[in-house]
């Protein structure tokens, strides 16, 4: 299989910088076993002042929170894994990056009870590839709903961003990917638009923005509190509400958010074409905004990057 990262830079784990091909767990590590992990996804971006991390604090909150919905104590304060990741990114060489912290717990007693065990810390980075994240940007995402409904949050806590709750992610971007579409978007048990497999969703309708709110199984996104913060301070209106399935067809608009996705556009769902079945006005508007505030070039927004 290829490896598809350059091997390069060094992984931070429990406190030391390793090279990055020595950064090794053993095959019996808990988490491996019974996805006892919580992780980020952060990206760095090159911007005209220097490589910059984008909401790294929220991001470090948000790994937090997850921790502690799973009772995980990491031996790391905020600060600490901050400095870690800016010194990651360092050691990397690289401009701009994909930035992994996890948090996990390690090997020593496999069994179902993880608390015997000590919860390691890893942050790595890599080169991004645009791949994943082609469409919806050059061209509209075809989206499916996917036949698989998004965990209920009384089944886990699915504002965690959890390993656990990747498997069910996981089987609904397959299905969309064998069925030939780009991208699934999950339903609720209660048959409400959640999200997609790895972003947030929104619609448009005359004007104004819609999005699921948290009681959706959704996680908070990162990237979708910026859209709605740059949304908002372009005077659009931004309303967290429950969508139905039926909303998606008939929308204006449609677009996805995500670290990886950025402001990904959606033309199409189920065969069926999202308003003219191009990337919309206020869509369109959102990217080039979300692009300008993560690339340094918008002054409002330069309080969201932390240089490295
Ligand atoms: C399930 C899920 N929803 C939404 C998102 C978008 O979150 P963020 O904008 O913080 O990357 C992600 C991203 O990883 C995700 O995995």
């Amino acid at each position: 299989m290829p490896i598809d990262m350059r091997e390069q830079g060094r992984i931070w784990m429990n406190g030391k910088l390793v090279p990055f091909k020595n950064a090794k767990v053993h095959v019996l590590t808990h988490a491996l076993h019974y996805s006892t992990a919580v992780f980020e996804g952060i990206r760095c971006y090159n911007t005209p002042k220097g490589s910059m991390i984008f909401r790294l604090q929220e991001h470090v909150d948000r790994l937090f929170k997850s921790a502690k919905m799973y009772s995980m104590k990491i031996s790391y304060s905020k600060q600490e894994i901050s400095d870690a990741i800016i010194k990651t990114v360092r050691a990397s060489g690289l401009k701009e990056c994909y930035i992994r912290p996890i948090a996990y717990y390690g090997y020593g007693v496999l069994g179902l009870t993880p608390t015997p065990n000590k919860i390691d810390v890893a942050i790595a980075c890599w080169e991004w590839k645009t791949g994943e994240s082609t469409a919806g940007k050059v061209r509209g995402a075809r989206c499916k709903v996917s036949s698989w409904l998004r965990i209920d949050s009384r089944s886990q806590p699915m504002q965690a961003k959890a390993a656990s709750n990747y498997a069910n992610a996981a089987l609904a971007r397959v299905e969309a990917l064998k069925d030939g579409y780009d991208e699934a978007v999950m339903l609720s048990y209660h048959g409400k638009v959640s999200e997609g497999s790895a972003e947030n969703i929104f619609i448009i309708n005359n004007g104004e923005i819609s999005t699921p709110p948290l009681s959706a199984g959704i996680l908070p996104g990162i990237t979708r509190d910026s859209a709605i913060k740059i949304a908002r301070s372009e005077g659009i209106t931004v309303f967290e509400r429950d969508i139905d399935r039926e909303d998606l067809y008939v929308a204006d608009e449609v677009f996805m958010t995500g670290t990886a996705a950025e402001v990904k556009s959606v033309t199409e769902i189920d065969n069926i074409l999202i308003g003219d079945g191009k990337p919309g006005k206020i869509t369109r508007k959102l990217q080039s905004a979300f692009f300008e505030a993560s690339r340094g070039k918008d002054e409002r927004f330069l309080e969201w990057l932390t240089p490295i």
